[in-house]
């Protein structure tokens, strides 16, 4: 059995990387592969119990990032290692990489403690490839801006908010760049679909 691997998709709110799951989920289907779309925080019933309230409920900034880290480990045990030792693929939108660009980044707390975290929850596992859709914390805005639905705690924050997360996710590219692939966001669709599936092929199959 060929092993699965783990993709996930990260970015400031707004730049556009959910609409882009199903069509790279697809995409590996065609080509025989049983894929596992998923998400964080969320993924799983408690995971998104606890979603809920990290999207909604004022808390102390560091009970969200062991939040965070508790939905991972659930959804870890639940879904990802499950589904990648059946051989499966698993495309994630957002993981570990998200609590060191919102909670770190954004929230300015003490990334040295995530690592720790991460060791814990995933030490034995990193995702094959992650695809960050990189853009302008001011056009990411303005698509926020239009939506019509209620708007989440952190889809509130202010520009200066994701512009500090969007620094922290190009640091965490910078320091893996083998793993992480930055999308440049501010791009018509269909290139950044062609953009996505060719970095998918050259770097996973
Ligand atoms: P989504 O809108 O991309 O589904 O993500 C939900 C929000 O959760 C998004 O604003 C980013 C935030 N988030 C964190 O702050 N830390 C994390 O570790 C994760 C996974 C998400």
């Amino acid at each position: 059995m060929k092993p699965g691997k783990f993709i996930t998709f990260e970015g400031i709110d707004g730049a556009g990387k959910s609409s882009h799951i199903a069509g790279i989920a697809g995409f590996l289907r065609a080509r025989g592969l049983t894929v596992v779309p998923t998400r964080e925080p969320g993924g799983t019933p408690l995971g998104e119990k606890l979603r809920e309230w990290l999207l909604r409920e004022t808390m102390h900034l560091e009970t969200e990032a062991l939040l965070m880290f508790a939905a991972r480990r659930e959804h870890l045990a639940q879904v990802i290692e499950p589904a990648l030792a059946r051989g499966e693929w698993v495309v994630c939108d957002r993981f570990s990489d998200a609590t060191y660009a919102y909670q770190g980044g954004g929230r300015g707390l003490d990334k040295t403690r995530f690592a720790q975290l991460e060791q814990w929850v995933h030490g034995h596992l990193q995702p094959d490839l992650t695809l960050l859709f990189d853009l302008s914390p001011e056009v990411a805005g303005r698509r926020i801006a239009a939506q019509t639905r209620a708007l989440d705690r952190f889809e509130q924050e202010r520009a200066d908010f994701h512009r500090r997360v969007r620094l922290a996710y190009l640091e965490r590219a910078a320091e893996a760049p083998q793993r992480i692939a930055v999308i440049d966001a501010d791009q018509p669709l269909e290139h950044i679909k062609r953009l996505l599936e060719t970095t998918v092929v050259t770097r996973c199959l």
